[in-house]
């Protein structure tokens, strides 16, 4: 983990409120996990003491990026920042997706909106190709659809209002291919808690293995602030962890859902 002040190399609109936001950051770059976040201090937010996370979406030689939704104080400023302004950024943050190995389980990529940036490291680093079960309200929420095609992973795309693709919630789909089989597969999912829910009971239900993404607030996303905190089973009893350190992926059996959010 690091903690570095670092140009901004690009940083575009991509559908509607979402924008992509390449920065150059070579140590960091090198370092990131699938799954792992940056944490950025918008320095041109004067009251902006307080960092916010990005899930890392993309690396490229010295550079890495992140997708982001323009949804308030921070994206909106951060969505007015220009190639050559400086952002503070601490990352690679958090415990990330496992990756699957050489002849391992076939992934099952589950994301809602944004959820959809915690994914590409993975289906990238994955030796298995596999499906992609991506949702969203309408077409606009639907992201890098053709970047996962190019890494040659099939998609199955649903939209609430049905713009684009089947229309419904993205457990839909993913309800329909777990009753086909689930021998050898795996399940990676990140995107809204109800969402999360619905995949950890489909994991439950059909006995197979599942890592969550959690998305809670988090302030200090260095593990001292407490935040960030879900209860999470250990053994017979169970804890409070954070998500910023023990998380923000977990595995999806030792998530207990009755008290978390
Ligand atoms: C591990 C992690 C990875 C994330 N990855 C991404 C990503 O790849 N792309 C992306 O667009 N966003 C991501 N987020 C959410 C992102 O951090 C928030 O949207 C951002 O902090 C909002 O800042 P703001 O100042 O614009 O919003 P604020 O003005 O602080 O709040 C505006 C609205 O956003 C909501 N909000 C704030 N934080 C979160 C959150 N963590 N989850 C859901 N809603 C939130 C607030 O409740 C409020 O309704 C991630 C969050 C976490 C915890
Ligand atoms: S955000 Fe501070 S402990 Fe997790």
């Amino acid at each position: 983990m690091l903690e570095q002040t670092v140009p901004i190399v690009s940083n575009e609109r991509d559908t509607d409120r979402y924008f992509r936001l390449v920065v150059r950051a070579p140590q960091i770059a090198l370092l990131v996990q699938p799954g792992q976040f940056a944490h950025l201090r918008i320095l041109s937010l004067k009251d902006a003491l307080l960092r916010r996370p990005f899930s890392i979406f993309q690396v490229a030689g010295e550079t890495f990026s992140i997708l982001y939704k323009a949804v308030g104080k921070g994206t909106d400023a951060l969505s007015r920042m220009r190639p050559g302004e400086e952002l503070s950024v601490i990352g690679p943050l958090g415990h990330g997706f496992t990756v699957p190995k050489p002849g391992g389980e076939t992934p099952l990529l589950v994301a809602g909106g944004y959820g959809m940036a915690a994914m590409y490291l993975l289906a990238q680093r994955s030796p298995q190709k596999g499906l992609v079960f991506v949702g969203g309200r309408r077409r606009a929420d639907i992201l890098c659809e053709q970047e996962f095609r190019a890494l040659g992973w099939e998609i199955r795309v649903t939209t609430e209002d049905g713009s684009h693709g089947e229309k419904g919630l993205v457990t839909q789909p993913l309800l329909a291919e777990l009753r086909r089989g689930t021998v050898g597969r795996k399940l990676f999912a990140c995107g809204p808690t109800p969402m999360l829910k619905a995949v950890g009971q489909f994991a439950d239900e059909f006995n197979v293995p599942a890592e969550l993404s959690m998305d809670e607030h988090m302030c200090c996303g260095v593990g001292v602030c407490l935040t960030c905190v879900i209860p999470v089973k250990v053994g017979e009893s169970w804890e409070y962890q954070r998500t910023c350190t023990e998380g923000p992926v977990f595995d999806s059996r030792r998530i207990v859902w009755e008290t978390a959010n």
